[in-house]
């Protein structure tokens, strides 16, 4: 299996497809891609924000509706009981989607954000003033948000890891931060601004080597190549639902089996006691005591068909066709005079922003948005990169499995449009 980090090696080769993977085959499977914006061609090359959905994942929901829908874990019913199997089922095949040791360890959340929410509560409550947590430069607010106001209640010390210039991970800035008082350490497998692919496995190994446990964003990343948890001996791995061409509302957290059963819950509520009574309540175990209330039971029989498809195609192809895409992407779009790119390292997965000389970036998704393009501008939920890169925003152009080189061209002729446009 390529292991995530590898796809950027990858050779350009001529065309859009190889023997295994036909981009045109599988864009026939996502009906959205047919539509048109403007009076223009659809170009989705925001996938980093959202991903769009194929007809297996949206037939597998419509499916659970129409013929088999109840609550689960709670009817004696045919039903209820049918669908719990294939809720949980789905759990069994994230945790082999994973490579996890057990589906114990698989934690059903709304989102990545919540399944990091979900940590530091249950994990960072218990942390102690002058405690540290390890973060880094390069984070989306949800991986720092969750931090500092885990600060807030217990008077942790919060430590950021810088970037280096060209966006890449600085791993002895990072060592030089680990120390006796670190206790967790919460980095991006993948910077959904930058697109770099951390050397995740080293952070790993050196944190514990500090006596510190890891927690993975890894909502970028696992959409780009295969995450192997037990390899990287992540503690714990979030990721979620919809970047993974899956639906919105389901997210996971991985979480090794020893971390968790000493954990408190979350939320409370149904479906995560064991037994209550006033004068005090039991808690079920992992990885049920951290899902209260009616779980996204639809959304996991859809997360559970995009793994399916995601596997058919084959991680290996889809992170071959996306180097390929991410390196004709850099190469078209450095030819646009005036665009530089932000975020150039080594290591890389689809992800390309750029800035265009003299021009907002808000006027350059508007203008190219006229052109039927759809790129992510803004701060990307990562202000604080923006300040270390001193711009406000930038564009971003983020491939998933569907895009074309053809598409690329179309961002890079709307971009010219918008030099014209702005003289
Ligand atoms: N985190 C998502 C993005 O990068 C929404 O666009």
């Amino acid at each position: 299996m390529t292991k995530l980090g590898l796809a950027s090696t990858a050779p350009l080769s001529g065309d859009n497809s190889t023997l295994a993977f036909d981009v045109e085959r599988v864009r026939k499977d996502f009906p959205v891609l047919a539509e048109h914006v403007h009076g223009k061609p659809l170009v989705y090359l925001d996938s980093g924000a959202s991903a769009q959905k194929p007809t297996s994942v949206l037939e597998a929901m419509d499916e659970v509706y129409r013929t088999s829908y109840a609550n689960v874990h709670r009817g004696a019913y045919y039903f209820s009981q049918h669908l719990t199997e294939r809720y949980e089922g789905v759990r069994t095949k994230v945790a082999s989607f994973l490579n996890a040791a057990s589906d114990q360890e698989i934690v059903f959340t709304r989102n990545a954000t919540e399944a990091i929410n979900l940590v530091a509560h249950s994990f960072g409550n218990r942390l102690q003033p002058g405690d540290e947590v390890i973060i880094s430069e390069m984070e989306h607010h949800a991986n720092i948000v969750p931090w500092q106001l885990l600060r807030d209640r217990t008077g942790i010390n919060l430590k950021v890891v810088p970037v280096a210039d060209d966006g890449s991970f600085r791993l002895a800035a990072y060592e030089a931060l680990l120390g006796p008082r670190t206790r967790l350490v919460a980095i991006t497998h993948t910077s959904n601004v930058l697109g770099t692919v951390t050397p995740m496995k080293e952070i790993v190994r050196l944190a514990h080597k500090a006596g510190a446990r890891v927690l993975v964003d890894g909502a970028q990343a696992v959409v780009h190549g295969k995450v192997d948890v037990r390899d990287l001996d992540a503690d714990f791995y979030a990721f979620t639902g919809h970047k993974l061409y899956g639906p919105t509302a389901i997210g996971v957290l991985y979480g090794k089996a020893e971390l968790l059963k000493d954990m408190p819950p979350f939320l409370g509520g149904g479906d995560m006691i064991r037994m209550v009574s006033f004068a005090g309540t039991t808690y079920a175990d992992p990885p049920h005591r951290f899902e209260a209330g009616t779980p996204p039971i639809v959304e996991a029989i859809g997360l559970g068909a995009a793994i399916d498809y995601v596997n058919a195609i084959g991680q290996d192809a889809i992170a071959a066709h996306e180097a390929g895409l991410l390196a004709y992407a850099t190469d078209r779009l450095l030819q646009v005079e005036g665009l530089s790119i932000v975020g150039t390292a080594k290591e890389k997965a689809s992800i390309v922003s750029f800035m265009l000389d003299g021009i907002h970036p808000h006027d350059v998704g508007t203008i190219v948005d006229r052109e039927g393009v759809a790129i992510r501008v803004g701060h990307h939920c990562a202000q604080p990169l923006m300040e270390r890169f001193g711009v406000p925003a930038t564009a971003r152009a983020s491939m998933g499995l569907y895009n074309t080189r053809a598409e690329i061209d179309v961002l890079a002729e709307a971009l010219e449009k918008v030099k014209e446009i702005f003289g």
